[in-house]
């Protein structure tokens, strides 16, 4: 006991958790994904670009990356991929694909069974298979035709955050590069996605100085025991990540929902200072998202509201004020305050956020 450091808070490198340690590491981690990728995706989009029938698999915070990857691909590449969670694809596919089917399979560790069972069956079916994974030499890398690594360094905490961003990174640039080889995209916008991706790390650096702000509203709502997270379209997986975040560490009640499906039942359970954060970049769908969030006003919803219209400010008790980047890309940067709130709750818990109880980093049995 006279060593006042141990080997643990060396790694934690001032840090108190290795969950905030990595959250703030997602600039850095969004750079290596960029330049680790920016040759490599090139040949693979060629590859992705000869299919029809594309399947996302992956679970938990995979999952919701495989999400963004279908939008992303449906609006920049015309494609219109099928997701499915790994478990349930393993016993719902085996006699629907073929050689005519590409399997991109998302995970963080390469080791989760269920995503390993999905990658064997595709591959014995003939299926090709594309792996977005962190741990290089991980055992999904081994199986699959093609892999992208994600870069995002070491990730000690259970609940994922710098591979998720770094996963929307990669599936960012994925989904750009095959848009122009298949001529599906405008080439201004790709330009300025091209842009706004290489200035990622500066927006994501300015939403971690929201952090002071997010721990005062954790404060605010530690006390909640059920929050909503609504978002449209593209933020749709946002806010079932913002959920699962909350659920993981802080083990509170959390749904995550599109917001059009708010008034199919949750809104009866809206009552007086119901947290609802509601993801509403500008974009397609933000005028939606602004009645969305009136609706949830008017039952008495406590509402934080993420974006980067000012009006927001007027309709939402909370408002937190997001960088101006293409809604196609504000997953990465919208995602970021949920896990600090997450974080904050945890700990004001008394819960160890870096090992939440019942689960485990990679889930290698069914
Ligand atoms: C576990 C972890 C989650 C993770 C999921 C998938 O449940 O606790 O954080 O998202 O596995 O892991 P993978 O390594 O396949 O991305």
């Amino acid at each position: 006991h006279e060593i006042g450091w141990t080997l643990e808070m060396a790694e934690k490198g001032g840090y108190e958790h290795f969950m905030l340690k990595e959250i703030f590491e997602q600039p850095k981690a969004i750079k290596e994904a960029i330049y680790g990728n920016a040759e490599v995706v090139e040949r693979v989009a060629e590859e992705v670009a000869e299919y029809e029938r594309i399947i996302f698999v992956g679970m938990g915070t995979s999952y919701h990356a495989a999400l963004v990857g279908k939008y992303l691909f449906q609006r920049l590449a015309k494609k219109i991929p099928i997701v499915e969670d790994a478990s349930e694809f393993r016993y719902e596919f085996e006699d629907l694909i073929d050689d005519k089917t590409l399997v991109i399979a998302i995970t963080q560790s390469g080791e989760t069974a269920d995503t390993v069972a999905a990658i064997k069956l595709a591959k014995g079916s003939g299926a090709k298979v594309l792996s977005i994974v962190n741990v290089v030499g991980s055992l999904a890398t081994r199986i699959a035709d093609l892999t992208l690594y994600t870069h995002a360094g070491p990730e000690i905490g259970v609940a994922a955050t710098k591979t998720y961003t770094t996963q929307l990174t990669v599936l960012s640039m994925l989904a750009m590069a095959l848009a122009r080889k298949l001529g599906t995209a405008d080439e201004g916008l790709l330009k300025e996605l091209e842009a706004e991706l290489r200035r990622m790390p500066e927006y994501v650096d300015a939403v971690l100085r929201l952090d002071d702000k997010i721990k005062g509203l954790a404060e605010k709502l530690r006390e909640k025991r059920d929050f909503f997270y609504i978002g449209r379209g593209i933020s749709y997986p946002t806010a079932l990540e913002g959920a699962l975040k909350i659920k993981e560490i802080a083990y509170v009640h959390a749904e995550g929902l599109s917001a059009g499906e708010l008034k199919h039942g949750p809104l009866a359970l809206i009552e007086d200072g119901v947290p609802v954060v509601a993801l509403a970049p500008s974009g397609k769908v933000f005028e939606k998202m602004l009645s969305n969030i009136e609706e949830a006003r008017a039952r008495g919803a406590y509402v934080v509201a993420l974006g980067d219209d000012i009006r927001l400010s007027e309709v939402a008790q909370e408002f937190l004020r997001m960088p101006q980047v293409n809604e196609l890309l504000s997953p990465i940067v919208y995602v970021i305050p949920l896990q600090l709130l997450a974080y904050h709750l945890a700990v004001l818990k008394g819960n160890d956020p870096d090992r939440p109880r019942n689960l485990a980093k990679s889930v290698t049995v069914e």
